[in-house]
């Protein structure tokens, strides 16, 4: 199988409190070197609570936001922010709020309309039949086309956001939360959909969520995020059932419930570590029962175990 995404080393930093003059007040460093590889045809998954830099790392991979270092490949050829029609014609992303996302003055045909005209120059004929042919693809009627945003359920605009990513047939979806916002029946329609359409068009997805059971249930691999660092790499029927880092132990301990957010058992501390000031060493330690004396020296790197999956832990379990 081929490498159809590789991350090397990419991160990135906000400067906040930017002022016209002098440096910046601070810096959030959302997303810490993270190295990773995506499998053509996988769906990898990424967890991680709010704020350890999902989004952020999303968002890159599809050219909405410039890293601040490392580097991105798409089949073996390296992305740079030069040319975004490279990046929409390769790679696209699902949001989570779909509505907020599209132009609320263009027609839902409009809005399909546009990546067919800027990254694949197609006709008003080509357009039409593509469009309709996706359309039945994600199961939403025609006359939707001339309607605009605002009047569509959470369910159809999810489908419309599906259908928007694959009309720039790029063949890597990344799902940023694209069921965390609807009710579970029809979070399990989305989820059944996505996976057809996987297997109709050969898709890759980077299935990302703070949800560790739908995570669980639609994953090949799972990475786990902690505080902008990968922590864990593994097959999602084992990363939660035998966890190697202390903080996927401590997610997976909190028992799996479909819809039910990411949060640490009682009296355990919650906090993520202040990413104005981020702690010397491995960014758990304070959170976590096996931390001795070298956690606090520098962050572990991600290491591949004699079982294949990759842990960055000085003491894994
Ligand atoms: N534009 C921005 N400017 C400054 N800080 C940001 C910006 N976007 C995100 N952050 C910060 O980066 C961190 C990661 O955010 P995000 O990627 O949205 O996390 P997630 O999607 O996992 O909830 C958070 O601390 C957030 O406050
Ligand atoms: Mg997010």
């Amino acid at each position: 199988m081929s490498i159809a995404l590789r991350l090397t080393e990419l991160t990135k930093t906000f400067e906040v409190g930017k002022r016209l003059i002098g440096p910046p007040k601070g810096r959030v460093r959302a997303v810490q070197p993270v190295t990773l590889d995506v499998t053509e045809g996988e769906t990898l998954g990424i967890v991680g609570e709010s704020g350890c830099g999902k989004s952020t790392l999303a968002r890159m991979l599809v050219g909405l936001l410039p890293p601040s270092s490392g580097t991105i490949e798409i089949d073996g050829a390296p992305l740079d922010n030069a040319d975004p029609a490279i990046f929409g014609r390769k790679i696209q992303y699902v949001f989570q709020d779909t509505i907020s996302s599209l132009n609320p003055r263009k027609t839902i045909r409009q809005i399909m309309e546009a990546p067919l005209r800027h990254l694949h120059k197609m006709d008003a004929a080509a357009r039409k039949a593509r469009i309709s042919e996706i359309f039945e693809a994600v199961n939403l009627r025609e006359e939707f086309l001339d309607r605009y945003p605002h009047e569509f359920s959470g369910g159809q605009a999810q489908r419309i956001g599906i259908a928007r990513a694959l009309a720039a047939d790029a063949r890597i979806l990344v799902l940023d939360e694209p069921v965390s916002a609807l009710d579970v029946s029809i979070q399990a329609q989305v989820l059944n959909l996505l996976a057809r359409l996987k297997a109709e068009f050969g898709l890759t997805y980077l299935f990302i969520s703070h949800d560790l059971a739908v995570v669980e249930a639609v994953s090949d691999r799972v990475a786990v995020l902690y505080f902008g660092a990968v922590v864990e790499v593994g097959p999602a029927d084992r990363v939660f059932s035998a966890p190697r880092h202390p903080y996927t132990k401590l997610l997976a301990d909190s028992a799996p419930v479909v819809g039910r957010a990411l949060a640490a058992p009682e009296g355990r501390e919650t906090e993520l570590p202040d990413p104005m000031n981020p702690p010397e060493g491995c960014a758990f330690r304070a959170r976590c029962p096996n931390a001795t004396a070298v956690c606090a020296t520098a962050a572990p790197p991600l290491e591949r175990q004699s079982d294949g999956v990759q842990v960055a832990c000085y003491n894994p379990l």
